[in-house]
């Protein structure tokens, strides 16, 4: 059972790994470190990958008081041995007693250390406030359980489904409040992928922006990724120096996601266009929509999402409503996954 101390150790733990912000191939993890009678000796967080993990720093700031001390943190301690030490083995080193954690570590590379540490006759519990660390790293559980990245696909267009007029011309369809809506939640994405038509179209940016509307410096960037078997022309705007941009000379999603994945993407953010949202709804890897709908109406123009081999109504594809909410003018829906099955 685990004590009042500790599930305050967890909620401190869970505040600290929740870096703004946070774009690193590794997960968010904080550790709290308390003596026998559950007071704090010490607090650490995970910088980003090649730096301590969140017990290693913890642990190093409590010292020798460290002996005979439960350790709190969000994530299954690591049994891997790569460019920091395990965490077992500083646990283990430094011989506490007790160890709470949040969510089971599901890196192939790396789990397992609950039970290296229970055999070493640590007491181990697991699952105090496990929803709440689920969330803090939502994205980066997906990709370890499901070897990819998460994928949102995010369009607007209006209330008749059109993304752009008759004669190719796409700006502005939403308000500016749902535009600064898109800044925020694309700051959750590691990587921002269209394909070469909307690059060819609109030659978009692709750049996170701050309140005064200046580009973040490039190490707060998600990647950019274009993909298509059209070279993007070389100057287009997504091939300045402003963050770095993928080029995925390829038409098959799940290539473009195995490649996005090996660069160590968690989360990705599909722009569109109708063309590319199609292919991505085909192969079953959108797991979240986010539509952004104008009260406004074109009566003609691209849809905004291709054909889908949807022939008749019973093979309408209905995607579960999670969120409605009203931005500005516009209102956002927030939709769950489309479920994984092949279109013809
Ligand atoms: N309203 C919105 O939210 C929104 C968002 C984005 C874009 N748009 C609009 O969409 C328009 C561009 O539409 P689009 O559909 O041409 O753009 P797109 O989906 O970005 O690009 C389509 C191109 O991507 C390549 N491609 C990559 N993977 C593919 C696959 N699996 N299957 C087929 N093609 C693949 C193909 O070019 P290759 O020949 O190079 O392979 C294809 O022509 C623009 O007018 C833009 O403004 C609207």
């Amino acid at each position: 059972m685990t004590s009042q101390d500790e599930r305050a150790a967890m909620t401190r733990a869970l505040a600290v790994a929740a870096v703004p912000g946070w774009r690193d191939v590794n997960p968010r993890v904080g550790a709290v470190v308390l003596d026998p009678d559950g007071r704090e000796l010490a607090v650490g967080h995970h910088r980003g990958s090649g730096t301590p993990h969140a017990e290693g720093v913890a642990l190093q700031l409590a010292g020798d008081a460290a002996r005979g001390s439960t350790v709190v943190v969000t994530m299954e301690p690591c049994h891997q041995n790569r460019r920091t030490p395990a965490c077992t083995g500083l646990l283990l080193d430094a011989s506490v007693a007790r160890v709470v954690y949040a969510v089971d570590d599901p890196n192939p590379c790396a789990s397992g250390g609950a039970a290296v540490l229970r055999a070493a006759g640590v007491d181990v519990e697991s699952g105090l406030l496990a929803a709440e660390a689920t969330k803090l790293n939502e994205f980066w559980l997906f990709a370890m359980r499901h070897a990819r990245p998460f994928v949102t696909w995010k369009f607007a267009s209006t209330l008749d489904g059109r993304s752009a007029a008759a004669d190719g011309t796409s700006r502005w369809i939403t308000g500016p409040e749902a535009r600064a809506d898109v800044q925020t939640l694309r700051a959750q994405a590691d990587t921002i992928l269209v394909g070469t038509g909307t690059v060819r179209e609109d030659d978009p940016w692709l750049v996170l922006r701050d309140a005064a509307d200046r580009p973040l410096p490039r190490s707060r960037q998600p990647r950019r990724a274009v993909m298509g078997r059209t070279p993007v022309p070389s100057g287009a705007r997504v091939l300045d120096a402003a963050a770095e941009t993928v080029l995925l000379d390829t038409r098959d999603p799940a290539e473009a996601v195995s490649r996005l994945a090996a660069l160590g993407a968690r989360h990705v953010w599909l722009e569109g266009g109708p063309v590319l949202a199609s292919a991505f709804i085909r192969a079953g890897l959108v797991d979240r929509c986010v539509a952004y709908v104008a009260p406004a109406l074109l009566g003609a123009g691209p849809s905004a999402v291709g054909g889908l081999g949807v022939g008749s109504i019973e093979e309408i594809i209905r995607l579960p409503l999670v969120d409605v909410r009203q931005v500005g003018a516009d209102v956002r829906l927030t939709l769950g996954g489309i479920p994984p099955k092949e279109r013809s």
